[in-house]
């Protein structure tokens, strides 16, 4: 079953909301961790604009799992990464005037710079260093010579597909970038909008996949639940374990 990693960028999006020191995304992530979440997942952005340095050097002291750090190639970003040195570093296009990531990185426009980072990661003691990719296979292909051993599979455009014929046609086009991805000798992730909804088609349908990543959907359901139950509610899907 694959580990369940949750995004608490969202918790410090509200703090920051009101410029507020609470809620605290660092608390967050124990309480995400006591349950059932195997790590946790947060991406610095170039404008801080939900997680703050502060909180990196928090996070790393306080997670006792899986540390996940998104980052962009932006120097000053990587530095703070290599510095930080968590298990996992996934590589995700980034644009200030976006509301989300959107979409995968463009590995074979960028392969020479990629490349470079990758490296620097990886010399910095980073494990595992992942590249965050739309389920192409022309992608999919490039991510090896990168030196990344692992590929984050975008499973936006399923998240975002109509129930029905549409979202079966993107649950398999991400299956089939899986198979060719394990093929390649990568490691296999996923994420972006998985929910409690659609989460049992795509691990149905999926295979391969070593961990994913969750933050909006758990948050959103926090609020009316509590973060841990949201959060142990998803262990549950993630693990199999849903009586449903
Ligand atoms: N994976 C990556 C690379 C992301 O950028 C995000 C969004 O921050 C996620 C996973 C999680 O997406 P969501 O918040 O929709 O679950």
């Amino acid at each position: 079953m694959p580990n369940l990693l949750i995004n608490i960028d969202h918790v410090a999006t509200l703090r920051n909301a009101r410029r507020e020191t609470f809620p605290d995304p660092v608390e967050a992530a124990c309480l995400c961790e006591a349950s059932g979440a195997d790590g946790i997942v947060f991406h610095l952005r170039e404008d801080r604009r939900h997680i703050n340095d502060h909180d990196v050097a928090r996070l790393k002291q306080a997670v006792r799992g899986k540390l996940d750090f998104e980052l962009s190639t932006n120097e000053e970003i990587v530095e703070i990464c290599c510095r930080t040195c968590p298990e996992l570093a996934t590589l995700v296009p980034e644009r200030r005037e976006e509301i989300t990531t959107e979409g995968g990185l463009d590995v074979i426009r960028r392969q020479a710079d990629l490349t470079v980072t990758v490296d620097r990661l990886k010399k910095a003691g980073i494990g595992e260093v992942a590249l965050f990719v739309d389920p192409d296979v022309d992608q999919i292909r490039v991510v090896r010579d990168t030196g990344a051993s692992t590929i984050e599979l975008h499973t936006g455009d399923f998240a975002n597909a109509p129930a029905g014929a549409d979202q079966l046609h993107e649950a398999s086009r991400i299956a089939k970038a899986a198979e060719f991805a394990h093929e390649c000798g990568l490691i296999v992730h996923a994420g972006h909008g998985l929910d409690y909804e659609n989460y049992r088609l795509f691990s149905r349908s999926v295979p391969h996949v070593r961990e994913v990543s969750i933050g909006f959907s758990v948050i959103a359901r926090s609020i009316f639940t509590g973060l841990g139950v949201a959060v142990t509610e998803m262990a549950r899907l993630v693990k199999g374990q849903d009586a449903s």
